[in-house]
């Protein structure tokens, strides 16, 4: 009997335990001000956010269809828990040197309640700006190998927002303006999706660790505000093919009170895993320049012929410019066999390890060491992964033989393998095997033709830069006459919230041989200003050499460095002004860039954030006398003035004008 109520006792404490959560499944920032709730209505799961009382997320459901069975219901909260974390970790390369990760985690464990009784666990971690939270698949019987066929993952926002995006599925490589609607009315977008609130709050909804799953669009659900996760399917129309036990990459939601604060935000690389590569010591930020703009602009041809660019003598010249104005190196495409084919449809006759008979590698890379500049590689696939996965590892043995240490990668047609998607997770495989490749080989990537950048290069430093941006080459030959004045006020809030962007600012002579009607749509100081406001470890200064000769701007470019122990936004407003201001990794001078759309402005820029007490010489490059952007775009004014963190700078943007300010402690 004795034993029969001890028994008893037993199992009521465990039902307790086991079936009650201990604690109300709620988590809220660090600071207090954001909180996140979960619940289950009906069998499904769902969470809100709150920002100061203010809802940013209604109920918003969360759940999978998977090949079989949905995976969204009959669904019960089983256990929760919840955890702080907080350490400060420094970047190989970035924005600025240090950055500090913490948050508040709520864990929270569902189950099937019958049936299989599968399981998996929501974990959101909610920092001071926002919040990410991902899907955990732990292991278990009913769960193994699975197809998930739609994620269910909702963003249910408060109101129809002012949103800016691109297309999803009609915007190749990402290369697209971005779009100023209210999202209600959107069509499927790609992330960073970014919005601005009736009162004054900036959200952006993205994802961190994209690993082995396809990138997440979004789309409104029957023309609402609540926004549905849509995964870039495979061919056969299959999402992701999925392990247990494995996670699905973070969603995130950046809340913030200013634009500046959005760029800011490090939530996205706070969600990557820690750097995995040990000796970082050859991952070096840079300034370079390329034998490229002229096949831009068609003086050059990639494949071999009279125009070929990539000659040895060609190389050689653009070897001593960069010596002479301290750039590291220099791209040099079309130096490869495989050109000559319609190579965005022949990718597979690529050789990576092939060069033409008139580019003499050897004595190129021995003539660059020499003068201290690295050849920059370049691996233009035409969307020929196999090809490319074949020759990988010789590839970039071949580079690392001649001691190149940064490659371009390219994926130029609209399709990886005539077949599936640069988004889906056939393209995330790939991209990702090419980074831990080059790693192998001590090789940095920029890559183009990406999918959109998540974060990755706090794990794999060696991922510097990417594309997946409508990038200065479009002022070369597109046929709507180049990037309008408005789209580089837009991108940093946008596609720049994703990682570095291969944008190629740096062009000076703004004439169109080709396509008259297509041109730099800035004024030059704008040009100048772009190297600080778009953020690229490696930066390429994009014109032909011979338009940077006896050009006093010049020197800004060449000055201006690529890697910042710190940055601050004085000033912004999407699409109409940016203001940013760098501090250099490598001293202790500042770097500003101030641009504007197609308005002329007058903006004023507090030097606040200079050391208290310090002198500074501020050198100023500015639109000169009467400049506006279509009819007198070039002339540069550059001034010096003694300034202190008491000092207010006045800026007269020009149209599509700019500033450019080097500050440098006396
Ligand atoms: C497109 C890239 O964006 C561009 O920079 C490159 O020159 C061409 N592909 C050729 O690879």
């Amino acid at each position: 009997m004795k034993q029969v109520s001890k028994l008893l006792l037993l199992v009521l404490i465990c039902l307790t335990a086991c079936s009650t959560p201990p604690q109300q499944p709620v988590v809220s920032s660090p600071d207090g001000s954001i909180r996140v709730e979960v619940g289950a209505e009906d069998g499904r799961l769902f969470y809100t956010v709150n920002k100061n009382d203010k809802v940013i997320l209604d109920k918003s459901f969360l759940g999978f269809v998977l090949k079989d069975s949905d995976f969204d219901k009959n669904l019960d909260i089983t256990n929760i828990k919840t955890t702080s974390f907080e350490e400060t970790w420094d970047q190989v390369w970035g924005e600025e040197t240090s950055v500090v990760n913490k948050y508040n985690q709520l864990a929270v464990d569902v189950a099937e309640k019958d049936g299989l009784k599968r399981k998996f666990t929501v974990v959101f971690r909610v920092f001071d700006d926002g919040v990410g939270f991902r899907y955990e698949f732990p292991e278990q019987e009913n769960l193994k190998d699975f197809v998930i066929m739609d994620e269910l993952t909702e963003f249910a926002l408060a109101d129809s927002h002012k949103s800016w995006s691109i297309p999803a599925y009609h915007t190749e490589y990402y290369e697209g303006l971005y779009r100023t609607i209210p999202v209600n009315e959107l069509d499927t977008v790609c992330t960073p999706l970014t919005m601005e609130t009736k009162d004054g709050m900036y959200l952006t909804i993205h994802e961190a660790n994209l690993t082995d799953y396809a990138a997440m669009n979004l789309l409104p659900k029957n023309k609402t505000s609540v926004l549905k996760a849509d995964l870039t399917p495979w061919s056969t129309g299959e999402k992701v093919y999925m392990n247990a036990p494995g996670v699905t990459p973070w969603r995130t939601i950046i809340i913030a009170a200013t634009p500046g604060d959005l760029m800011l935000s490090r939530l996205m690389l706070n969600l990557n895993e820690p750097c995995k590569i040990t000796d970082t010591s050859w991952i070096k930020p840079g300034r370079y320049i390329g034998i490229w703009w002229g096949m831009h602009m068609e003086k050059y041809t990639w494949y071999q012929g009279p125009k070929h660019g990539a000659t040895t003598e060609n190389t050689k010249r653009y070897i001593d410019f960069a010596a002479e104005h301290g750039f590291s190196g220099v791209l040099v495409e079309g130096w490869n066999d495989g050109w000559q084919n319609d190579w965005t449809k022949e990718g597979d006759k690529f050789s990576f390890t092939k060069p033409y008979s008139d580019f003499d590698i050897e004595e190129i890379t021995k003539y660059a060491a020499m003068k201290n500049v690295k050849l920059v590689g370049h691996h233009e696939t035409g969307g020929s992964t196999l090809n490319y996965e074949r020759q990988l590892d010789s590839a970039f043995a071949f580079y690392q033989k001649y001691g190149v240490d940064a490659v371009k990668t390219g994926y130029v047609s609209p399709l990886l393998d005539g077949k599936e998607r640069h988004s889906s997770q056939y393209g995330v495989r790939h991209y990702r095997k090419v980074i831990e490749t080059a790693a192998k080989y001590h090789v940095m990537i920029d890559n183009h033709e990406p999918v959109m950048p998540t974060g990755l290069q706090r794990t794999w430093p060696n991922l510097m830069t990417q594309e997946g941006v409508r990038g200065q080459e479009y002022d070369a030959w597109s046929r709507d006459g180049g990037n309008p004045p408005e789209h580089t006020t837009i991108i940093p809030f946008t596609r720049g919230l994703a990682g570095p962007i291969d944008f190629t600012p740096g062009t000076f002579n703004f004439t169109n041989p080709v396509y008259p009607n297509t041109r730099v749509q800035t004024t030059l100081a704008k040009q100048l200003a772009l190297s600080v406001v778009i953020y690229s470890p490696l930066q390429m200064a994009s014109d032909m050499i011979e338009n940077y000769e006896n050009n006093p701007a010049f020197e800004f470019i060449t000055s201006c460095p690529a890697n910042w122990s710190k940055t601050v936004v004085p000033d912004a407003k999407i699409g109409e002004y940016v203001t940013i201001a760098r501090k250099d990794r490598n001293s202790e001078n500042w770097y500003v860039g101030s641009i504007t759309n197609a308005d002329s402005r007058k903006l004023t820029l507090p030097l606040s954030f200079l050391d208290k007490g310090a002198k500074y010489k501020a050198r100023i490059f500015k639109d000169g006398e009467g400049v506006e952007y279509k009819s007198n775009p070039y002339p540069v004014a550059i001034e010096e003035m003694n300034v202190t963190s008491d000092t207010v700078i006045d800026l007269n943007l020009a149209t599509s004008g700019g500033t450019a300010i080097i500050l440098t402690k006396q």
